[in-house]
């Protein structure tokens, strides 16, 4: 296994004419929990979608366990094993939440544990009890727990959360953050875009800030957690 789980070099992204990031480089280890924090706009999801292959970078490079990944086609990069929950959830809303777990359930990775229906469950109780309802009729947070129930039914070497906690209860929150503790002192790899800095010092090891499509900081959660000015200059604390 290489070193680094993913390395992000210098990647920059345009959509059509307008170039949104300008040399980005990120680094997340086996077991790592990184995040991703800046204010609106400044290229959070851009970055994910650049990793992912859905929005190609034009330069700079992508690697994940050790292999170049910024050419290929997203649904390449998913089968080498990266999870997305995307901002949004893109929950499949006439499907049931049995149906949107496993429809893209796969163990690619040959995960010698995998997940599966019932683990999902006792990940998230509330998605047992919910397992015939169809999406569209599920609370926001429990939206949320599926696609992240989902994205670990693809058993995936590294899960991306995008906006984890955006517009949820304080109450669903918590338990989004219970469960990545519990994935991450599993040994799941996560890189999470997040605003609740305070959760995030808690529960992630390191921290990139990004503002207008650059890394302005990078630490640990103890400096970042030590650095109010920082946090009110780029996060706006
Ligand atoms: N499909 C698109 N076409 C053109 N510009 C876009 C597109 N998507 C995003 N942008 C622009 O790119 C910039 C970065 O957007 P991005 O969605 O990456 O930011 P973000 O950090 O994820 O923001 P947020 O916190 O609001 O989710 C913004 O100026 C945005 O308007
Ligand atoms: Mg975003």
């Amino acid at each position: 296994m290489a070193e680094r789980l993913l390395e992000v070099i210098s990647i920059e992204t345009r959509y059509g004419l307008s170039q949104v990031l300008f040399g980005i480089s990120l680094a997340i280890s086996p077991g790592e929990m990184v995040t991703l924090m800046g204010r609106n706009g400044m290229g959070k999801t851009t970055t994910v979608r650049s990793v992912m292959g859905l929005t190609p970078c034009m330069a700079g490079s992508i690697r994940f366990d050790g292999r170049e990944v910024a050419s290929l086609p997203s649904f390449r990069v998913a089968q080498l094993g990266i999870g997305l929950v995307p901002e949004g959830r893109q929950i499949f809303p006439n499907l049931t939440t049995r149906e949107n777990l496993v429809a893209t359930a796969a163990n690619r990775t040959d995960a010698a544990d995998p997940w599966t229906l019932d683990k999902v469950c006792e990940l998230f109780p509330r998605l047992g009890e919910r397992l015939n309802s169809m999406g569209n009729l599920l609370s926001g947070g429990e939206q949320q727990m599926l696609a992240i129930g989902r994205a670990l039914m693809t058993n995936p070497r590294l899960l991306i959360l995008d906006e984890a906690t955006e517009g949820l209860a304080p109450l669903v929150r918590a338990e989004i953050w219970q469960c990545l503790t519990r994935l991450k002192a599993a040994g799941q790899s996560i890189l999470v875009i997040d605003k609740n800095v305070a959760a995030l010092t808690r529960i992630a090891d390191r921290h990139y800030l990004i503002e207008r499509g650059r890394v302005v900081w990078c630490g640990t959660s103890a400096e970042l957690a030590a650095a109010p000015q920082v946090q009110h200059q780029y996060l706006g604390i």
